[in-house]
Formats: C-alpha cells, sequence, structure tokens
C-alpha cells in the first residue's frame, strides 16, 4: 500500500493520505497539494470509545521532510491513534515510515513520542500493541473515570480581549461565578484557562497554540466539555468542535441547562424550553447558510439543506404551541393574582443576587420548607407563603430567582415568570450576602437590572443577610452605606429590625391602581 501510495504521489505531485480504523479498514483517502493535506472535520466518524480516535493518518511527503508541526497539531487536535508519514526516497520508492502518537504523560517535555522509522513493509510489532498498551496507559493515570460516571467532566475558559479589558481580578471573578454555575448543574471543573488576547480570532476564539493547549489537557484530565465564558457565535462553536472531539458550550447555554434541570412549574418548564429553542435556532440557520454556499446552484439542494428546513419548521412550529400554552398558563396565574389583590392583602417580593438567601429567609419568615441550598440558581419557580407580621399585618413573601451579571437576552425572557410576580409587589425586599466578598458588586448588578426592568418605582427594603458570617462593627458599618437592616436569615431571633423598617414602608402604603394597571399591560403584552 505504501508504495502504492507513494506512485500516486509521484504521479500527481501532491501528497495522498489514508486514515485507518482499528480494524485495518481504510476510513478516508485524502488527496492533498505538494505539501499538506488537509483532514476534513471528523463528525461523522464516532471516536472508539478510548481516549483516541481510532483512527490513524498516514500520508507521504514528497520532498524528503519530516513530521510537520500541522501534523502533530493534526495528531493532538483530532485524537488520532497515530501520525504517519512515508517519505519518498531520491528513487521515488517508498524510504521508510516515520510515526507520532500521544502519550499520557509528557516525555521530556513533550506530549507525543514517535516512533523508530522503520521500513513500510518490516515493521516490528503490530499497530494492534502498540495502541492497546497506550489506552490501558490512558486509562491507568486517570483511574477517576469510573468513580464520576455519569457526570460531565470540564474545562472552563475565558478569553477577554482589550475591548472590554477589565482588570486580571474581575476577570477571575467572572471566572469565579462561572465555576459556581457550573457546579451547580453537577459539572466536575477539571480545569480554569484564563487567556487574554490582542484580538479575538473570529473563528476559533482562542489562539490555535492555545486551543493545542487545552486539548491536551482535556485528553490528560478526561475531559468531556469545554464551557467558555463568552458567548460564541455559532460558526466558532462549530469551528471549534470540528477539531476538537468534545462538546463546547457557552455560559449561556449553561445557564439555560440549569434552568432546564431546576424548573418545576408547568410555566417555568414551558419558558425554559422556548428559551432553548429560540437560542438554538440561528444556530441551525448559521449552519443551512454554510450548507447552501456549499450545494448552492441548480440542482444543488443537499439532502442535509432539506432536514436543516424540517428541523427549522419544527422548532418554530413547536415555539408558537409553547407560546400559545404559556399565554393560557400566564392568564390563569393572572386570575390567581387577581384573587389574590381583591383580598387586599400586601405582597412582598424577595429579591436579591442568586445565593444571597432569599429562599432561607423565606423558609425561617413562614416555617415553610422550599429548595434552599448552597448552589446558584436552586430557586426557579416563584414561590408564596402567607406570613402574619407580628403586628397583625397579613403579607404575602413571593421568592423570586436570583440575579445574575450579564444575564443574556434569552435568560431574561425565561426569567418572565419570575419576575411578573414582581410588578404586583408592593415592596420590594433586597436581600444581599454580606458574606460574599464582591456583594457591592452584586448590589449594583441587581439595582441595575431592576432600573431596566422598571421596578425601581416600587419601595425596596435592603437587608444584609448572613451577618453570622462577617464581624458586627463590618456589618454595622455597611447597614449604614447601603441603608440596610442586618438580618441573618436562619436565625428567626434576628428579625426585630427588619419586621420594623417592613412594617414603617407597608403601613406608608397605600394600595396603588398603578400596580393592577401595570400587571395588566404587561399580561396583554
Ligand atoms: P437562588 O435560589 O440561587 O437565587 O438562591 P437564594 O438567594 O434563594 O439562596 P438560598 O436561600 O438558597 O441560600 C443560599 C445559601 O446560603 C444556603 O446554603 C443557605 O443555607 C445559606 N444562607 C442563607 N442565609 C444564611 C445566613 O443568614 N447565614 C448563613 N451562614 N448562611 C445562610
Amino acid at each position: 500500500m505504501a508504495r502504492s501510495m507513494v506512485e500516486l504521489s509521484n504521479e500527481t505531485g501532491r501528497q495522498i493520505g489514508v486514515l485507518i480504523d482499528r480494524s485495518g479498514k481504510i476510513d478516508l483517502v485524502i488527496v492533498g497539494d505538494a505539501k499538506q493535506i488537509v483532514i476534513p472535520a471528523l463528525t461523522g466518524i464516532r471516536s472508539s470509545g478510548g481516549r483516541l480516535k481510532g483512527l490513524r493518518c498516514i500520508h507521504t511527503h514528497l520532498a524528503g521532510e519530516n513530521l510537520t508541526d500541522d501534523d502533530l497539531i493534526d495528531l493532538l487536535f483530532l485524537r488520532l491513534d497515530l501520525m504517519g508519514i512515508i517519505k519518498i526516497g531520491p528513487d521515488g520508492l517508498p524510504e521508510k515510515l516515520y510515526g507520532a502518537h500521544l502519550v499520557p504523560a509528557p516525555v521530556e517535555g513533550r506530549d507525543w513520542a514517535f516512533l523508530e522509522p522503520t521500513v513500510p513493509g518490516r515493521q516490528p510489532f503490530g499497530f494492534d500493541e502498540l495502541i492497546t498498551a497506550l489506552e490501558e496507559e490512558f486509562a491507568r493515570l486517570q483511574p477517576l473515570r469510573a468513580v464520576d460516571k455519569g457526570k460531565d467532566r470540564g474545562i472552563l475558559i475565558s478569553v477577554t480581549t482589550p475591548s472590554r479589558f477589565q482588570s486580571s481580578e474581575s476577570n477571575q471573578e467572572s471566572m469565579d461565578e462561572l465555576v459556581e454555575l457550573a457546579r451547580s448543574d453537577d459539572i466536575i471543573v477539571l480545569d480554569t484557562v484564563i487567556q487574554k488576547r490582542k484580538k479575538k480570532n473570529r473563528k476559533f476564539i482562542l489562539g490555535k497554540g492555545k486551543l493545542g493547549e487545552i486539548m491536551l489537557s482535556a485528553l490528560r484530565l478526561n475531559a468531556n466539555l469545554l464551557i467558555f465564558n463568552q458567548e460564541l457565535n455559532p460558526s466558532q462553536i462549530r469551528s471549534i468542535t470540528d477539531h476538537l472531539e468534545l462538546r463546547v458550550i457557552d455560559r449561556t447555554q449553561l445557564i439555560l441547562d440549569i434552568f432546564a434541570r431546576r424548573a418545576l412549574s408547568r410555566e417555568g418548564k414551558l419558558q425554559i424550553e422556548m428559551a432553548q429553542l429560540k437560542y438554538m435556532l440561528p444556530r441551525l440557520t448559521m449552519r443551512d447558510d454554510a450548507l447552501s454556499r456549499l450545494t448552492g446552484g441548480i440542482g444543488g439542494r443537499g439532502p442535509g439543506e432539506t432536514r436543516l428546513e424540517i428541523d427549522r419548521r419544527r422548532i418554530n412550529d413547536r415555539l408558537a404551541l409553547l407560546a400559545k400554552k404559556l399565554k393560557q398558563v400566564s392568564k390563569e396565574r393572572y386570575q390567581r393574582r387577581s384573587r389574590r389583590r381583591k383580598r387586599e392583602i400586601p405582597v412582598i417580593s424577595l429579591v436579591g443576587y442568586t445565593n444571597a438567601g432569599k429562599s432561607t429567609l423565606l423558609n425561617t419568615l413562614t416555617h415553610s420548607k422550599i429548595t434552599a441550598e448552597d448552589k446558584l440558581f436552586a430557586t426557579l419557580d416563584p414561590t408564596s407563603r402567607q406570613l402574619r407580621f407580628p403586628k397583625d399585618i397579613e403579607v404575602i413573601v413571593t421568592d423570586t430567582v436570583g440575579f445574575i451579571r450579564d444575564l443574556p437576552d434569552e435568560l431574561l425572557q425565561a426569567f418572565k415568570a419570575t419576575l411578573e410576580e414582581l410588578y404586583e409587589a408592593d415592596m420590594l425586599v433586597h436581600v444581599i450576602d454580606a458574606s460574599n466578598p464582591r456583594f457591592h458588586d452584586q448590589v449594583e448588578v441587581v439595582e441595575k437590572q431592576l432600573r431596566e426592568l422598571d421596578l425601581d418605582k416600587i419601595p425596596c427594603l435592603r437587608v444584609l443577610n448572613k451577618i453570622d458570617l462577617v464581624a458586627k462593627d463590618f456589618a454595622e458599618r455597611q447597614c449604614r452605606e447601603y441603608r440596610a437592616v442586618p438580618l441573618s436569615a436562619l436565625n428567626a431571633k434576628t428579625f426585630g429590625p427588619f419586621f420594623d423598617a417592613a412594617q414603617k414602608t407597608i403601613g406608608r402604603l397605600e394600595k396603588s391602581e398603578n400596580f393592577v394597571s401595570q400587571i395588566s399591560a404587561n399580561y396583554e403584552e
């Protein structure tokens, strides 16, 4: 076979390559130019289940050059079993086969090892032995796999460019938050990478070299997922997944996934599904465009395009159905609320950055037990409980989903179920987590979002929560600065100042018709 490949190369003046699977079958023949071959995206080819792709690439080199950097990059990116070249001797015959394969632990600082050059027809050992030994070695060095079965194992990446150049501190903060998000979604975080780039690479977002490094650590750590802190455009996702055998998602998708897991109510579920489909739609469109470009022209309609058109139509149909269902649910909710309103009970809504302690506060206030856990976005559905204030005012307290910075538009829409409750509130209670070193920023984020949602017209009482975790004088200072009342949501004994302040605020309130018209406007919309 080496001889045939060399003959063809000589005839055409082009490199000829083959991809061979483990059974020895040739999967693909590639015709290159004089200097290189380009391995196409191997998306249709399932990996063998091991750490390596289950395919080896062997190609000819015309000018007697050694394995090039591009060859090694392909080896890394595509997780090939082996990258081999056949040099052509001056006599026009195959000279020797030079090969390189990945290694589980770096050897002399390199992540690959070279094989002894051999005459193609006279190799001293079988390829099967080599690849079995290698797979065993990869598995031995990563015994974690069985233990964490079923969980995603991710590497988190943040790429920053000067245009949005933030201080390295805030880059770190944003990464810390991504780690928290990933943890909330039951993902094992293996590594975090922050890369500063002068300029974003439109296609890869990351430099090729950096991508290679990440690929390697993914291989060593047995990752199956890359999560980018930046929103990726569809072509970036595709070009990365074409080059890497990993799932790639961005922050928005991660948050959507968390939502999808946590939503409990019918309305919540409908809304999340809608947000996910809306997020998917433009990504399908892009793929379609790329395909049309490939298959354009008369008679050029490939089956792929038709398939995508069907997908797109299905999604649009589904979206229309979801919108209809949601309208119905939202109507029921509105009627429920109107009944509540007729009884003239003031409504208090808890808002606050995610994980600030809203659910805990609601639980302690009303002695109820709704989910409160140390995970981001534990609450996804608005929950209402009745609370009797010490001085006999009855209020309804609703707990709403947390706020988070850079909330993508799709998600704001998905939040609507919880946000609608807010428009009806007579008073907002902004819960602040005093123990979080970044709480100043968090207060900003929440209040900015409240302003954007036109909710800043509603009286808002700030409470500084988790005071059990901070020094007393610190809490006092912050309370003065933020005009907040201190409490620990875990301990009802600390609620005195909160009740006083809340009672004052509610006492000042007249039941305003404004709110009612605002909800109706909202509902009409
Ligand atoms: P989301 O649902 O993500 O928006 O969070 P949330 O604001 O509802 O927060 P949650 O009530 O779930 O509380 C988050 C974590 O903080 C939980 O582990 C609580 O036990 C903890 N926590 C809440 N309040 C206090 C407090 O006063 N002191 C201490 N030590 N921990 C608290």
